[in-house]
């Protein structure tokens, strides 16, 4: 069926070099499996920042909120680092965010059984590994207010920002981390620092009551942010779901990268609530940013990518099929001893973004023969 709108932004760095590998896959799925979308294309970041001034211009957001779902690349690098902060390429990302109310951030982090050896940890520690990270993504000290920079009196200068949470912020991300751990292992850990800040306090609070009166049959445990840092790369297989705030999820969400081999193989979606006919805006990205140390040499791994779209199908569009079809064939692909550089394995062979994008149409091809 028709109708299917999606936005891409490509961005800045590496974006419009993975995003060009998804764009080959739906182009197989039209010619293939008849699944039609109809592709819009925008600038985002550095790229709009060039062409409008600006890292998302008005008419683009218009088109974000209209779609069906967003695939968002990657922005930023050293060229607009000296901007001022109201144009920062990040800024683009996170008035997308902010603006299309995409409070929880799906981040799962699966070990692949051909990478479990390519991991930084001992494979033992990671073979089968599972965990989903819930990263809350339109509030706390990403948003609070006031926040800024400000000469003091002394002459001394002093940058500030806000942790803030309220209850209705923290219950309705909890809620999506609950009801995906019921569909998984059903145990969840909420992180949080409650022995500094108030915003832990009430975090912790908010979850526990939260759990008592809906999820009581899901496990609960309450963790501080700096021993769940340590805990991942200690024994990640403790762990299932973990919610957690803004730059907590930011921060251990990359640390949970390295634990599947790279980071150029974590997805992401970012959700918003339902609305009364039970659709979701949503945006679909790649954990890591725009890579400006290997960008423009098409060496970067678009499995993340990759990843971030097949998640799209299941949670945008209802296929689970062709998403399993998706990931079963970055599976067979690693299994076959393909690697893009980024991922650390002896005697796998080393190839290109093109060719990584090649060997995963190949592999669909041979999939759905
Ligand atoms: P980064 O994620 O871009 O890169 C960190 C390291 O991981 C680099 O060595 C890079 O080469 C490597 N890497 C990342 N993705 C890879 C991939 N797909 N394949 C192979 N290697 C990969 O983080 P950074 O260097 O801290 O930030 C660079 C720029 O990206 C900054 O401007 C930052 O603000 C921005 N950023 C954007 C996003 C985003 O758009 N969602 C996320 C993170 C960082
Ligand atoms: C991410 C990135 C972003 C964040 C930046 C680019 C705004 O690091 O998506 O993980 O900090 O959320
Ligand atoms: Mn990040």
């Amino acid at each position: 069926t028709a109708n299917k709108t999606l936005l891409m932004l490509p961005g800045d760095g590496i974006g419009p070099e993975v995003s060009r590998q998804v764009r080959r896959i739906i182009d197989w799925m039209a010619k293939r499996r008849q699944v039609t979308f109809e592709v819009n294309e925008g600038l985002v970041g550095g790229a709009a920042y060039d062409a409008h001034g600006t890292p998302l211009t008005d008419e683009t957001m218009a088109d974000a909120m209209g779609a069906d779902a967003v695939l968002f690349g990657a922005v930023g690098g050293p060229k607009w680092d000296d901007l001022p902060f109201a144009v920062k390429p990040e800024r683009g990302l996170l008035r997308l965010r902010k603006d299309m109310q995409l409070f929880a951030n799906l981040r799962p982090a699966l070990v692949f059984e051909a990478l479990a050896e390519a991991s930084s940890l001992k494979p033992e520690l990671v073979r089968g590994l599972d965990i989903l990270i819930v990263r809350e993504l339109t509030g706390g000290v990403y948003f609070g207010e006031p926040r800024g920079i400000e000469t003091l009196p002394n002459g001394e200068r002093r940058g500030f920002n806000t942790q803030s949470y309220t209850t209705s912020e923290i219950v309705r991300v909890a809620a999506v981390a609950f009801d995906l751990a019921k569909k998984r292992s059903n145990k969840v850990h909420s992180v949080e620092k409650a022995n500094v800040m108030e915003s832990g306090v009430l975090w912790r609070e908010e979850v526990q009551k939260l759990h008592d009166a809906k999820y009581a049959e899901v496990e609960l445990q309450h963790m501080y942010a700096d021993n769940c840092a340590m805990q991942l790369v200690r024994t990640p297989k403790q762990f299932d779901v973990i919610v957690t705030d803004n730059l907590f999820g930011d921060i251990l969400s990359d640390c949970a990268a390295m634990l599947t081999g790279s980071l150029g193989m974590l997805p992401s979606a970012s959700l918003g609530a339902p609305d009364a006919s039970g659709r979701r805006k949503a945006l679909y990205e790649p954990v890591h940013g725009s890579a400006p140390d290997i960008a423009g040499r098409d060496l970067a791994n678009p499995l993340a990518m990759i990843l971030s779209f097949a998640m799209m199908l299941r949670y945008s569009f209802d296929m689970d099929e062709d998403a399993d079809l998706v990931e079963k064939a970055v599976k067979n692909v690693l299994a076959g001893g393909i690697r893009t550089s980024d991922i650390m394995s002896a005697g796998a062979a080393k190839v290109s973004t093109t060719t990584m994008g090649d060997a995963i149409i190949r592999e669909l091809d041979k999939l759905s023969a």
